[in-house]
């Protein structure tokens, strides 16, 4: 495993385990399976639902909580009582602190949750905060008028959307580069079948997938890729004993489409609820 130094000094895994649309004995399954394949990082959220199906696989594994790195996120919903939800979420997972606790949306009132998790981790309660979502402008707005900068900022990142100016920003402010939907979340298929994805993955005798996590690890973004599937969680872990070289970084760099495949939630009733908090 390969880790990131964030701006507090605390060690992140470079690679993790995501748990979107997971949930009951799936996902306790799942995230068991995962610890079992050697994974360290877990990522879940508030909004998933199944934060106790996550403490369920953690527990089931047997491994010792202190060698995990636990990440979840505040919903936009809770912000005004961000510390409360915390605790909740805490609960949840059966433990007494996360490792990285993130604000899921750029919504609502999120200065008053960043100060809430500004608090938690004074408290001991958390041992790094972070934002996800976030537009470079928001990032810098956040920096610029609280205390602490957020170690991470959890943005989609994948080969059709690498996020190259937002990461410049990142870099600019010490703030860490984590990949959510680093697969395409399973609907950009096309990735999979890119011939310069397909030609270094008979190249390394790696799967498609392994191919597209490992140019992300190598340029230092850290990935969370999700599965249900016993053999897709082990092949998205076994990715540090090859490495793709300079001219095969730049090849796949040049497949940045700049094209998010979610994007923002930016239905009317969401910008109206958030306004009218
Ligand atoms: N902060 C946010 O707003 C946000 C938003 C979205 C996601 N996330 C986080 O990021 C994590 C990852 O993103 P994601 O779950 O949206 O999408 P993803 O990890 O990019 O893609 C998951 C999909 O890829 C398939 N897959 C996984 N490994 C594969 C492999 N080796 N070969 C072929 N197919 C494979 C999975 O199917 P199988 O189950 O069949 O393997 C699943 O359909 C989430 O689980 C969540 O923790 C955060």
């Amino acid at each position: 495993m390969e880790y990131l130094t964030l701006n507090n000094g605390v060690q992140m895994p470079l690679a993790g385990f995501g748990t979107f649309m997971l949930s009951g004995e799936t996902c306790a399954g799942a995230v068991a399976a995962a610890i079992e394949s050697g994974y360290r990082m877990i990522d879940t959220a508030e909004a998933y639902g199944n934060e106790t199906a996550v403490g369920e696989g953690i527990r089931r594994s047997g491994v010792d909580r202190r060698e995990l790195f636990l990440v979840t996120k505040v919903n936009f919903k809770s912000y005004e009582h961000a510390e409360q939800t915390v605790m909740q979420s805490l609960a949840a997972l059966q433990t007494d602190y996360v490792d990285l606790l993130l604000l899921h949306w750029p919504f609502a009132n999120y200065y008053a949750a960043w100060r809430a998790l500004e608090n938690l981790y004074a408290d001991g309660r958390v041992r790094a905060i972070g934002a996800s979502n976030f537009e470079p402008d928001q990032l810098l707005d956040l920096i610029a008028y609280n205390r602490i900068v957020p170690a991470v900022n959890q943005i989609e990142t994948n080969l059709y959307c690498q996020r190259t100016a937002e990461r410049g920003w990142m870099d600019k402010k010490g703030v860490a580069h984590m990949a959510y939907a680093p697969l395409g979340q399973g609907n950009r298929n096309e990735m999979y079948r890119e011939p310069a994805v397909l030609s270094l993955a008979e190249k390394y005798g790696r799967t498609p997938a392994q191919i597209l996590l490992r140019f992300l690890t190598q340029k230092g973004i850290a990935v969370i890729p999700r599965s249900a599937e016993p053999e897709h969680i082990r092949e998205n872990f076994d990715l540090f004993d090859f490495a793709l070289t300079g001219d095969e970084l730049t090849r796949l760099s040049a497949l940045d489409r700049r094209e998010p495949l979610i994007g923002k939630p930016e239905t009317p009733e969401l910008v109206e609820f958030s306004l009218t908090w």
